[in-house]
């Protein structure tokens, strides 16, 4: 109201001012031309709209999670806009498919830093793609955030990286305690990709917490990124007879290593971590993947508010059950979002101070605080069990 009032008096303060000078005398024909100003730098326009850039694995091995992921994002800007966006303004995502190709991603966080000008960038997905991606973001002063990256490594690269997910060496610890405890193994194996900065990681983490808890790891066996013939190994920890096989890998080479194991007569219970989340998981791993178990950062059946009204907005919109991956890119932009708005304007440097603050920030995977030494989330893990060809819940495990 008084803005309003304020305004009219302007208004009318400028009319009067007008007519005065109109009765002046002067006839506007004998006016002398008003001097030429030099005309004004042009400032920068405010840019209309907030454009945040998406990494995701849109093609290639593990498309399922590029798929997930978009999806997550686009329907949590989706929200933001239709309550009216961030400060006043729209946010438009720009998308960018890294193929799970470490040097796709550098690509492509360069390409939205200087010819998108968005700004922060929402991803990538696997922490060897992240990696390659958050020193371009860094150097630039974008904000970088991660829904899935769970290797430690990945938010040492500086202080304008981020993540929504717990760590690989929670994530190991988690697995481990299961194996010993819930499953009462004393003796496992693990076999896991040793180009992969994840799939590495979170072996040793478990490797390191297992045998801290008193079990014993009798064969611990390296592949390489795209093998698909895994009996060599699989025949080595088959003669060892380990109650747990560990495989820190993700669906698509999980899957194919179940079924070999099986074939082979191995009867070890199946563990492993955030990677084996997707639907085709089962589908290519079949009766060999059913009763393995994996740790996760998100269940469909959680009951906290914000999971229940996430499972619900995601169906509708998508016809689908959401899996992690959803979930977390969701949060993520939702993290990205809150900063902004404690930042108050949209510029990447306040946009970084706002996020290093994230306190209880109530996400679909649970309740976020942001350490802000190091950047990461802390937040309790889910154990699901392949059942049925579905995921089960089975136990959740605080940090
Ligand atoms: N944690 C995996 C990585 O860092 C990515 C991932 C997260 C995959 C969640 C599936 C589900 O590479």
């Amino acid at each position: 109201m008084m803005k309003r009032r304020g305004f009219l008096v302007l208004i009318s303060l400028a009319l009067i001012a007008t007519v005065i000078a109109g009765c002046g005398g002067q006839k506007p024909a004998e006016q002398k031309p008003a001097e030429q100003k030099p005309a004004e730098p042009a400032k920068p326009a405010e840019p209309a709209e907030i454009k945040i850039g998406v990494v995701a694995p849109l093609t290639g091995d593990v498309a399922t999670f590029g798929a997930s992921t978009k999806n997550g994002a686009e329907l949590a800007v989706k929200q933001v806009n239709d309550k009216g966006g961030v400060l006043g303004k729209k946010i438009v995502l720009v998308m960018e498919d890294d193929k799970n190709q470490p040097t796709e991603t550098a690509a492509a966080v360069q390409k939205l830093i200087t010819q998108d000008k968005v700004v922060a960038v929402v991803g990538s997905v696997a922490s060897k793609c992240t990696l390659a991606g958050a020193p371009i973001a860094q150097a630039n002063k974008v904000v970088m955030i991660s829904g899935t990256s769970t290797n430690e490594k990945v938010t040492q690269v500086g202080d304008y990286v981020f993540r929504a997910c717990f760590i690989d060496p929670f994530q190991g610890a988690v697995g481990a305690k299961f194996a010993f405890e819930n499953l009462k193994a004393k003796s496992a194996a693990c076999l896991f990709d040793v180009t992969n900065d994840y799939t590495k990681g979170l072996a040793e983490e478990f490797k390191k917490n297992f045998e801290k808890l008193g079990g014993k790891i009798v064969e611990y066996q390296t592949y390489n990124v795209g093998d698909q013939d895994f009996k060599p190994q699989l025949t080595k920890i088959k003669a060892k007879n380990p109650e747990v096989l560990y495989l820190s890998d993700y669906y698509n080479t999980v899957g194919l290593i179940a079924k070999q194991a099986r074939e082979m007569g191995i009867k070890a219970a199946l563990l492993g971590g955030d990677g084996w989340d997707s639907a085709d998981l089962t589908k290519i791993g079949g009766p060999a993947i059913e009763g393995g178990y994996f740790s996760n950062h998100y269940s469909k059946d959680a009951k906290n508010p914000e999971a229940v009204e996430f499972l619900a907005a995601y169906t509708a919109a998508y016809k689908a059950d959401p899996d992690a991956l959803a979930a977390l890119a969701y949060d993520a932009t939702m993290i990205l979002v809150d900063g902004m708005k404690r930042a108050g304007k949209i510029d990447s440097t306040a946009i970084k101070d706002a996020l290093h603050q994230t306190k209880d920030f109530k996400a679909v995977s649970g309740n976020i605080t942001i350490d802000p030494a190091t950047r990461n989330p802390i937040k309790s893990a889910t154990i699901l069990k392949v059942q049925g060809g579905k995921f089960a819940f089975e136990a959740i495990v605080n940090p």
